[in-house]
């Protein structure tokens, strides 16, 4: 029987940790450390999302503004915008809530943001900084993944990790976040077949495809660390990428959903947060 690993109290533990931080930053800086959250139009999932990020902002002592713009806003203005918050040195993080309305590109709105400011690490600068190996601001969940292995205190190093999933903002990253710890990975994704074979080989399986379900127990090997990035509504609950009571069965370690990959998102995006303010941006 797999050992459940507990995202909302490691998550809850990462953000104590940053508080602490903060507080001894506070004494030397003389400035608490600070978030922009730009948030267009009305969309209400996108509303829940910014209310929960300010909350946990405010629980650590990150000032957070939440800058609400109408679903007509231009391309220009809201660069405009983004350029003003790149140069106020009070300001540590900007973080431009997605989806965006049609009329504005967000590869475009991502880039005009400072990338020592970019605590979304969505930044094509970030992105390419971790693909070529450089320091840069990572991505929140793909490395709120990895800090969920660790806490397992299974060595990454030396292991076979297969990812499931190839999008931008989670399988990719995370493949070569993997890498970086010196596993060998492996990339999955829909046109992969005998998926169930390759996946069965993971001592560390990463499933982010947004399939309900998909992952039974005959994708996992006896003891493997696996992690369900999934949050699919079915009917009126919540399930995951894997079949959490077949998995369960066979795995050695298993995040729950919810509670496990999802908390962990916001706490990176506060320790980027505190990052950036510590480094000076
Ligand atoms: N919308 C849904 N998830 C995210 C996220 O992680 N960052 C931003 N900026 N928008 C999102």
């Amino acid at each position: 029987m797999a050992e459940i690993i507990d995202g909302k109290k490691i998550a809850a533990d990462i953000r104590s940790s940053l508080k602490q931080r903060i507080e001894e930053l506070k004494k030397t800086r003389g400035r608490t450390p600070g978030i922009v959250v730009i948030l267009v139009g009305n969309d209400p999932a996108s509303q829940i999302y910014v209310r929960n990020k300010k909350r946990a902002c405010e629980e650590v002592g990150i000032s957070s503004r939440v800058h609400q713009l109408p679903e007509t806003v231009t391309q220009g203005a809201l660069v405009s915008i983004i350029e003003g918050y790149n140069n106020d040195p009070e300001v540590d993080g900007i973080l431009v809530q997605l989806p965006l309305p049609e009329q504005i590109s967000e590869e475009q709105i991502q880039n005009a943001i400072d990338p020592r400011k970019d605590v979304d690490g969505f930044h094509l600068l970030n992105e390419g900084a971790l693909f070529s190996g450089r320091s840069g601001v990572l991505s929140c969940t793909p490395q709120g993944i990895i800090e969920l292995i660790r806490s397992t205190g299974t060595e990454i190093e030396g292991k076979h990790a297969v990812v499931v999933g190839r999008s931008t903002i989670v399988g990719k990253p995370v493949a070569m976040m993997l890498l970086e710890n010196n596993a060998t990975v492996t990339i999955c994704h829909s046109r992969t077949p005998d998926l169930a074979d390759k996946c069965a080989d993971a001592d560390i399986l990463v499933v982010a495809t947004g399939q309900p379900e998909l992952i039974g127990a005959d994708h996992v090997k006896e003891g493997a660390v696996v992690i369900d990035v999934g949050t699919n509504r079915v009917g009126d609950s919540l399930v995951g990428d894997v079949d959490f009571e077949a998995v369960s069965e066979k795995a050695g370690y298993i995040t729950p959903v919810p509670g496990g990959v999802g908390p962990m998102t916001i706490a990176m995006l506060l320790a980027n947060t505190v990052d950036s303010y510590e480094r000076g941006h």
